[in-house]
């Protein structure tokens, strides 16, 4: 069984789509460990929960962000992990990271990529008065925001939309969509060739 590494910095709802996935069965791969930068994450109490290894390294403590990935890279592969889901993390890996897990990499972003990129993906849709937005989930490249896209769900914006509720319906969806692509991943269903993914029947 694949083993992965899940990496939180905040909530985690996206991690307990994730564990309630692998608990009924639908992703057939084992959570090795979740990591964050974050101490008081909610995420680390959710896998906790789950009787699931937590992992917390300080940034803070290391002189360089290559040096405190160094830490966070020599745990994974002493847990023999094969995929790194980014859920909600925080930081920007370095290419030394992601050279270590060369497209084993994936990410959710609230928008529709390459629009909103960033940190305020729902907001910045929302203030630019776009029509739709939605939900990307991608391979990880060396640029934010930018690697192959593997899935995109729409989400239509109302006109009595706020933040809160246009985030509660994007969200909604991302815990459809990224349980769905860790399935296939974990399968071996996706296929990288080149900026495209081809998603094997
Ligand atoms: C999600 O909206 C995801 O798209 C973004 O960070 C958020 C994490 O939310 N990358 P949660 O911690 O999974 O609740």
């Amino acid at each position: 069984m694949k083993k992965i590494a899940i990496f939180c910095s905040g909530f985690g709802s996206n991690l307990q789509a994730v564990i309630t996935a692998v608990e009924k069965g639908k992703i057939k791969a084992k959570i090795s460990v979740v990591v964050s930068d974050q101490i008081d994450s909610y995420a680390l109490v959710r896998a906790k929960k789950a009787g699931i290894p937590i992992l917390y390294v300080d940034p803070q403590a290391y002189k360089d962000r290559q040096s405190y990935e160094r830490v966070v890279v020599n745990a994974l592969r002493e847990k023999k992990v094969d995929f790194v889901v980014l859920a909600g993390f925080m930081r920007i890996l370095t290419p030394y990271f992601i050279r270590q897990f060369k497209d084993k990499i994936i990410n959710i972003h609230p928008a529709l990529l390459p629009s909103f990129k960033g940190i305020h993906g729902i907001t910045d849709a929302l203030e630019y008065g776009v029509k739709i937005t939605g939900v990307t989930v991608h391979f990880i490249d060396d640029k934010p925001d930018n690697g192959p896209i593997i899935f995109q769900g729409v989400v239509t914006i109302r006109p009595e939309d706020n933040e809160e509720t246009l985030a509660k319906r994007i969200h909604r969806l991302e815990h459809r969509l990224y349980p769905e692509a860790i399935r296939l991943l974990v399968k071996g269903k996706l296929i990288l060739k080149g900026r495209k993914v081809e998603i094997k029947k």
